[in-house]
């Protein structure tokens, strides 16, 4: 490897969650070249807005960085690093269209002496089986001899604004000796956490894997034994106070486990596993139980509804995002509690601060009211608190319960675990 390689020029391709905050840090230290295939998000980007609100505007200025959709700014980089998504398809398979389309962009342009580093989250495999034949294919050169292929699990927390890039241990492995010690070198300048130098590339990725199944599974734990409790009017919460007295009880609260990382990549794993003729049935299970309780609450509020006998009914969900305070909609489980709340009898409004109305009519393509604000003057028969976003703290209980009928409910979906109905919290 030629010593030209101390300060190269580095490119981003996918500028999503994970790849624009990895641009903008490298940035700080080398020439950045950030690629999406997003027209629209690079001319956002390159007025400085970050539409997914994880980097403020003040960040993009005096930043050595050019976004661009224009392939051909990739000759000038020899330090390449894939985020893209890797989602799963109708059929819970691996949809690996996005990163084998990377794979194949990169190919064109990678020499002698480069690096590709994947961060998109796949099963163990994925780069070293699927994606370095595309690259040797392409580029017609050959792994370790001519080039480096690493993999580096992402663990960013969209809408944390305690743990940042920078501050979050960063799992970094490659296929070869020499070529981890270059990628070591290169992270080292950005992450201040503890860099860990994974033993092979296959490794990183089953850390990562392992990482979110265990969060999964353990959420589904707790919901299935929370549905348990409520059936016996236990209350889950004051349970959890109990049990956590024990120094190792694992502290993991219910809820809706969505989003497109602790909700998807079970699914990548048992995916592998099905094709090495290995049972994944606990995994599966899990996420049976986790893909349940937006039916479970759902469900609960359609009974509730009931009892009132009236002919047209009124819900407001506050918060429709997979998590609080972060506008990423994909594999919301606020969404499946809409389609299953969604008939003739249920008018559905939406009050959501943090995504915009074109995001939700495409998301939601339902007769749904989008909600600028909150009115005084609106009566609803329900409302279901079901991301807690900070400002609907700022709104606080008092006004949004002004927003009910005389006999109206306040649903506050972390809240269906523990109590008969909510109607108190945030
Ligand atoms: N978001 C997270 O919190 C998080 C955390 C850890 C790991 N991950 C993993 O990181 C990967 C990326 O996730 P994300 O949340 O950043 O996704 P994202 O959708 O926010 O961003 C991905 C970007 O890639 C772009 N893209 C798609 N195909 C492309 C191509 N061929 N060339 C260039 N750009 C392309 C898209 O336009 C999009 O802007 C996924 O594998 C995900 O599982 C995400």
């Amino acid at each position: 490897m030629s010593n030209s390689f101390s300060k190269p020029c580095i490119a981003v391709i996918g500028l999503g969650y994970v790849g624009l905050p990895l641009a903008i840090e490298f940035s700080k230290f080398f020439r950045v070249i950030g690629f999406d295939i997003n027209s629209k998000k690079i001319i956002s980007l390159k007025k400085g807005i970050d539409e997914n609100l994880e980097i403020k505007n003040i960040d993009f200025k005096k930043k050595n960085i050019l976004f661009t959709n224009n392939p051909n700014a990739l000759h000038e980089a020899s330090f390449f690093i894939i985020c893209v998504p890797t989602p799963i398809l109708p059929n819970f398979k691996p949809d690996l269209s996005y990163i084998i389309n990377a794979t194949k962009l990169v190919g064109g342009f990678l020499k002698k002496d480069d690096i590709v580093i994947y961060e998109s989250t796949v099963f163990p495999g994925c780069t070293e089986d699927i994606c370095n034949p595309i690259l040797e294919r392409i580029s017609k050169l050959k792994i370790n001899k001519d080039y480096i292929l690493g993999y580096s699990p992402e663990r960013i927390n969209p809408g944390d604004k305690k743990r940042k890039l920078t501050k979050i241990a960063k799992v970094i492995s490659a296929s070869s000796k020499v070529g981890l010690i270059k990628i070591y070198k290169i992270y080292s300048k950005v992450i201040k956490a503890k860099i860990y130098k994974a033993t092979s590339i296959k490794v990183a990725e089953a850390s990562k894997i392992l990482e979110n199944v265990q969060r999964s599974l353990n959420i589904s734990l707790i919901n299935e034994v929370s549905v348990i409790f409520k059936k016996m009017n236990i209350n889950t919460k004051e349970v959890i106070e109990a049990a956590r007295t024990k120094w190792n009880f694992m502290d993991y609260r219910p809820g809706l486990v969505g989003g497109h990382c602790i909700a998807v990549d079970p699914y990548y794993l048992s995916y592998k596993a099905k094709e090495l003729g290995v049972s994944s049935k606990l995994i599966l299970s899990g996420q049976e139980i986790n893909e349940s309780i937006p039916k479970l609450i759902s469900d609960k509020i359609l009974k509730i509804l009931s009892y009132k006998k009236r002919i047209h009914h009124k819900i407001l969900i506050l918060g429709v995002t997979f998590k609080e305070n972060c506008p990423d909609l994909r594999d919301s489980k606020v969404i499946n509690i809409i389609d299953n709340l969604s008939n003739k009898k249920n008018q559905i409004f939406i009050f959501d601060p943090w995504t915009k109305k074109e995001s939700l009519k495409k998301t939601l393509n339902k007769k749904i009211i989008f909600l600028d604000q909150l009115n005084i003057n609106s009566k609803f028969d329900v409302i279901i608190i079901a991301v807690r976003h900070k400002i609907f703290k700022k709104i606080g209980i008092k006004k949004i319960k002004n927003l009910l009928k005389k006999d109206g409910y306040i649903y506050d979906v972390k809240n269906f675990f523990h109590q008969k109905y909510s109607n108190e919290t945030l």
